[in-house]
């Protein structure tokens, strides 16, 4: 191989330093730590695209808020542990605006970010049945979250929903429902890492089958009505984002500050707990704690142990954020949709110099362009082409390490240039040359 922007040499030593046998296995962290030196050594830019942080300025409302409540004191008190009134009121009507759905305010409650509300809500429903102690995934799927699950020593069992579109998701399901060892099931929509959006029907299969076999739904809404492909931004009015609430009782929504609000830095989201699950007892609970339901467990025993609540400045900043998207005044979704933008654009670099999507449709209709897309080139392995384009400046994840079956990797678009699209253009056009396709 010839020209490449990065010697391979250098690049293989640095990999070799990290002591990383298999490069499709490599940790988002370890893709950064490896480009950084890389970039160090070389003196040549990389165009980075592993890492899932948002990369605009954080809502100035938020901020703003932030600044008030911390001036009027509030750093010196412990939070409620059940959230600020403010926000839990906020949240309530944020779900009723932009998801059509009746979630109390008492179900809604602040999290140190969605990563708190998983860890809390796995926590919580491994408790609820002794017999049912594993968590299924719709993979692909954010990969902390196994780690997760690792850390407090639960099982997890998990699909590549690749070729389990549509109708085919049904029978798969209830390949693991039926065997009643599942507590939960989570999925991201949009999903990270590959943008797909399950449809309604979809939708409605898992909802109905999570109340037929009585398990729990996490639905991790990180990139909340981030689907460009509608225009979801319009408070209490149709088209809404979509979710399982309509189609079960048993769900919790996870709601995260961190990208559609640019707030990651600060470590805020909303669980928000149906009304129906909130209320509900369980045996195991009853047998742990001597008492208590699915939404008194969560907050005052599962989030007490874990931080004894939320930042309250943050509280302040989400309310002040939800409150605004509410009253029409504030269209969060206006400053995120550059990443769609971007995306656009790097996809048709890169499909222009031979690579393909990978999953690239949501039963029929092309996936949206958002905040990640997934790449392949015809041939090569998931590990063999992530670590050919560190050759050639360009950093991202393996789709290995999320539970994908398929060959590629993931883009993230948030760390994306103005100047980096040429910079792609060329150098892609180098590796298509350097491997042509037979
Ligand atoms: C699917 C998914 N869930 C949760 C998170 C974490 O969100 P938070 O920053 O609110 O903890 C992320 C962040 O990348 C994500 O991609």
């Amino acid at each position: 191989m010839k020209n490449t922007p990065i010697k391979k040499e250098l690049v293989d030593r640095i990999i070799q330093e990290f002591d990383i046998r298999d490069f499709g296995k490599a940790t988002i962290r370890e893709v950064k730590a490896i480009a950084a030196k890389a970039e160090n050594e070389s003196g040549v830019e990389f165009i980075k695209m592993e890492m899932g942080v948002p990369g605009l300025p954080p809502s100035a409302i938020g901020v703003k808020a932030e600044i008030d409540a911390l001036q009027s004191g509030i750093a010196s008190l412990y939070p409620d542990i059940n959230g600020l009134p403010l926000l839990k009121e906020e949240a309530s009507q944020f779900i009723k605006a932009f998801i059509n759905v009746d979630l109390k305010p008492e179900g809604c409650v602040p999290v140190t970010g969605s990563m708190q509300g998983t860890f809390a809500s796995f926590l919580t429903c491994s408790q609820c049945n002794e017999e049912r102690d594993t968590i299924l995934f719709i993979d692909p799927g954010f990969p902390v979250q196994k780690q997760q699950l690792v850390v407090m020593g639960q099982k997890h069992e998990t699909f590549d929903v690749y070729n389990y579109r549509g109708s085919k998701l049904k029978e798969k399901l209830e390949n693991y429902l039926k065997k009643g060892n599942i507590s939960a099931i989570i999925y991201s929509n949009p999903n990270n890492p590959s943008w797909i959006c399950l449809k309604e029907e979809e939708l409605r299969t898992i909802g109905e089958l999570a109340t037929q076999y009585d398990v729990i739904v996490l639905e991790d809404l990180a990139y909340f009505a981030m689907d460009f492909r509608r225009d979801l931004s319009k408070p209490f009015a149709p088209p809404y984002q979509p979710t399982v609430a309509h189609y079960t009782d048993n769900y919790v929504l996870l709601i995260s500050g961190s990208k559609a609000f640019s707030y990651a830095g600060q470590r805020i989201g909303v669980s928000c707990i149906s009304n129906k699950l909130y209320h509900r007892s369980y045996p195991g609970l009853t047998k742990r704690y001597g008492g208590g339901t699915f939404g008194s467990v969560f907050i005052q025993r599962i989030l007490y142990a874990l931080s004894s609540g939320t930042s309250h400045s943050a509280q302040y900043a989400l309310a002040a954020m939800l409150k605004a998207a509410n009253e029409g005044k504030y269209n969060f979704l206006n400053e995120v949709k550059v990443y769609g933008e971007r995306a656009h654009k790097l996809k048709e670099i890169f499909l222009h110099h031979g690579f393909h999507l990978v999953y690239d449709n949501d039963l029929g209709e092309p996936v949206a362009d958002g905040f990640y897309f997934t790449i392949g080139y015809p041939g090569m392995s998931s590990g063999d082409l992530a670590k050919e384009l560190m050759y050639y400046g360009v950093s991202a994840i393996s789709l290995i390490t999320t539970g994908s079956d398929q060959e590629g990797l993931r883009a993230c678009t948030s760390f994306i240039q103005e100047h980096q699209y040429k910079q792609l253009d060329e150098r892609m056009a180098l590796f298509a040359m350097n491997h042509p396709v037979k």
